[in-house]
C-alpha cells in the first residue's frame, strides 16, 4: 500500500477542470487516509458545479485506485477534519485558484470606495502579484467604466466566465449581466445570491489577490458576499469628517460578524493640495482619520488627497495607478498596496492553499 504522501504526489497529475493547475497546488486535497480497508481520499470543497465535482472526484478515484497495491478507493468530498479557519468561516468557499480575497467596503456610497478598489488592484498589480478584481455593486457599475470594459462577456468550454482583462488586471462584474431589460425579480437579495455563486463560476486562473468591490453600505446584501467566501480580510473606506466615524464602526462590526480581520482603514479625499500655492487644505478637518483608527484600533493604510486627475481618470478608463504611476496619489496607493500585501503575506497558509505546500 502506498503512503499518503505517495498518493499525494501520484494526485498532483489530476487537473482541475479547465485549468493547467493541479488540485494539489489548489489545496483541495484536505486529507489521505490509508487504512486496511482502502484509501480514503478527503477533498475540500471543490466547485459549486455537482458535474465539476463528480469528474473530479472520479478522477482523483481512478488516478488512486491505478497505483500499485491499492484496493478500494473512496472519495469524500468536503467532508475533510475541519481547520482553524473553515471552523470560524464555516459554510465559506474559498474561490479556486484565488490565494486571498480581500472585500473593500465602505459605509456609504460616493466615498470614493469604487476608485480606491480599482486603484488598489492596480498598484498591487504593479507591486508584481496577480490580481483579479470583482464589481459586486451591480447597481453602481462604475468600476466597468473606470476600468474601461466594454466586451461582451465570454464564457469558457466548461461553461466558465472568462474575466476581462485591463492594464494587466483581470476583472469581472455581474453588471456586464444585468441591463435595463434584466427581470426585476432578479433585484435585491436574489441578485446578491446568484452574483456570490458567480463569483465561483470566474475562471481567474491562479490569482495572488482577488479585489471585492462591495456593493457600499454594511447591510444584508454585503453579509451575504462576505458570509460566502473565505476572505483574508476587509479595507474600509472613509472620509476625513467626524461622522464618517460611524460608518467606519459599521464596517468594523461587519466584518467582525462574519470573523474577517479588518486589514486598515483608507482615508479617501483627505486634503487638497492647492497646485498655486502648494498649500495642504485640509477640508474636512485634520487627524479625524487617524484618531478613529487609534479609537478603533485599526490600522491607518493610508489617507488619498483629493485629486482632480483622479476623478478625470476614473470617468476616462484611465486610472490614476496605470497612467500616472508617479503621481503622489498613486504613491501612496503603490505605499497602501505594500501594507496590505505585507499582512497577507503574513497570514497563515490560507484554505485553499494549505495542502500545496
Ligand atoms: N481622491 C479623490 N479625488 C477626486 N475625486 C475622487 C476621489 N475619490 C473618488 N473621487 C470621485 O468621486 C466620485 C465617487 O467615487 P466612487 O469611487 O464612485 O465612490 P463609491 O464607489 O464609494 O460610490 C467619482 O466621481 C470619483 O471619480
Ligand atoms: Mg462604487
Amino acid at each position: 500500500m502506498p503512503s499518503p504522501n505517495e498518493i499525494l504526489n501520484e494526485l498532483k497529475k489530476v487537473k482541475y477542470p479547465g485549468f493547467t493547475r493541479d488540485i494539489v497546488s489548489f489545496g483541495l486535497v484536505k486529507d489521505i487516509e490509508v487504512g486496511h480497508s482502502g484509501v480514503t481520499v478527503f477533498l475540500g470543497a471543490v466547485s459549486a458545479n455537482p458535474d465539476v465535482a463528480r469528474a473530479v472526484a472520479e478522477n482523483v478515484k481512478q488516478t488512486v485506485a491505478a497505483m500499485a497495491g491499492v484496493g478500494a478507493v473512496r472519495v469524500e468530498v468536503q467532508s475533510a477534519p475541519p481547520t482553524r479557519q473553515a471552523t470560524v468561516q464555516s459554510g465559506r468557499r474559498p474561490v479556486p485558484g484565488v490565494k486571498h480575497v480581500i472585500a473593500v467596503a465602505s459605509g456609504k456610497g460616493g466615498v470614493g470606495k469604487s476608485t480606491v478598489a480599482v486603484n488598489l488592484a492596480l498598484a498591487m498589480q504593479a507591486s508584481g502579484r496577480r490580481v483579479g478584481l470583482m464589481d459586486a455593486d451591480v447597481y453602481g457599475p462604475s468600476v466597468a467604466m473606470m476600468m474601461g470594459v466594454e466586451d461582451s462577456v465570454r464564457v469558457s468550454a466548461d461553461k466558465r466566465i472568462i474575466p476581462m482583462q485591463r492594464y494587466g488586471v483581470r476583472y469581472v462584474s455581474m453588471a456586464l449581466f444585468v441591463n435595463d431589460q434584466t427581470p426585476v425579480i432578479w433585484r435585491g437579495p436574489m441578485v446578491t445570491k446568484l452574483e456570490t455563486e458567480f463569483l465561483f463560476n470566474v475562471d481567474w486562473g491562479e490569482l495572488d489577490c482577488l479585489v471585492l468591490d462591495l456593493p457600499p453600505g454594511t447591510g444584508d446584501a454585503q453579509l451575504t458576499i462576505t458570509q460566502r467566501v473565505v476572505l483574508a480580510g476587509g479595507v474600509i473606506v472613509t472620509t476625513p469628517q467626524e461622522v464618517a466615524l460611524l460608518d467606519v464602526k459599521r464596517g468594523v462590526a461587519m466584518f467582525k460578524q462574519v470573523d474577517t480581520p479588518v486589514l486598515g482603514v483608507i482615508e479617501n479625499m483627505s486634503y487638497y493640495t492647492c497646485k498655486r500655492c502648494a498649500h495642504r487644505h485640509e477640508i474636512f478637518g485634520h487627524g479625524g482619520g487617524a484618531r478613529m483608527a487609534e479609537e478603533l484600533g485599526l490600522e491607518m493604510l493610508g489617507e488619498l488627497p483629493i485629486t482632480p486627475e483622479m476623478r478625470a481618470g476614473a470617468d476616462h478608463a484611465r486610472p490614476l495607478v496605470a497612467v500616472s504611476p508617479r503621481h503622489p496619489a498613486s504613491q501612496e496607493f503603490m505605499r497602501i498596496a505594500g501594507r496590505i500585501l505585507e499582512r497577507l503575506d503574513r497570514m497563515p497558509k490560507p484554505l485553499n492553499a494549505e495542502a500545496a505546500q
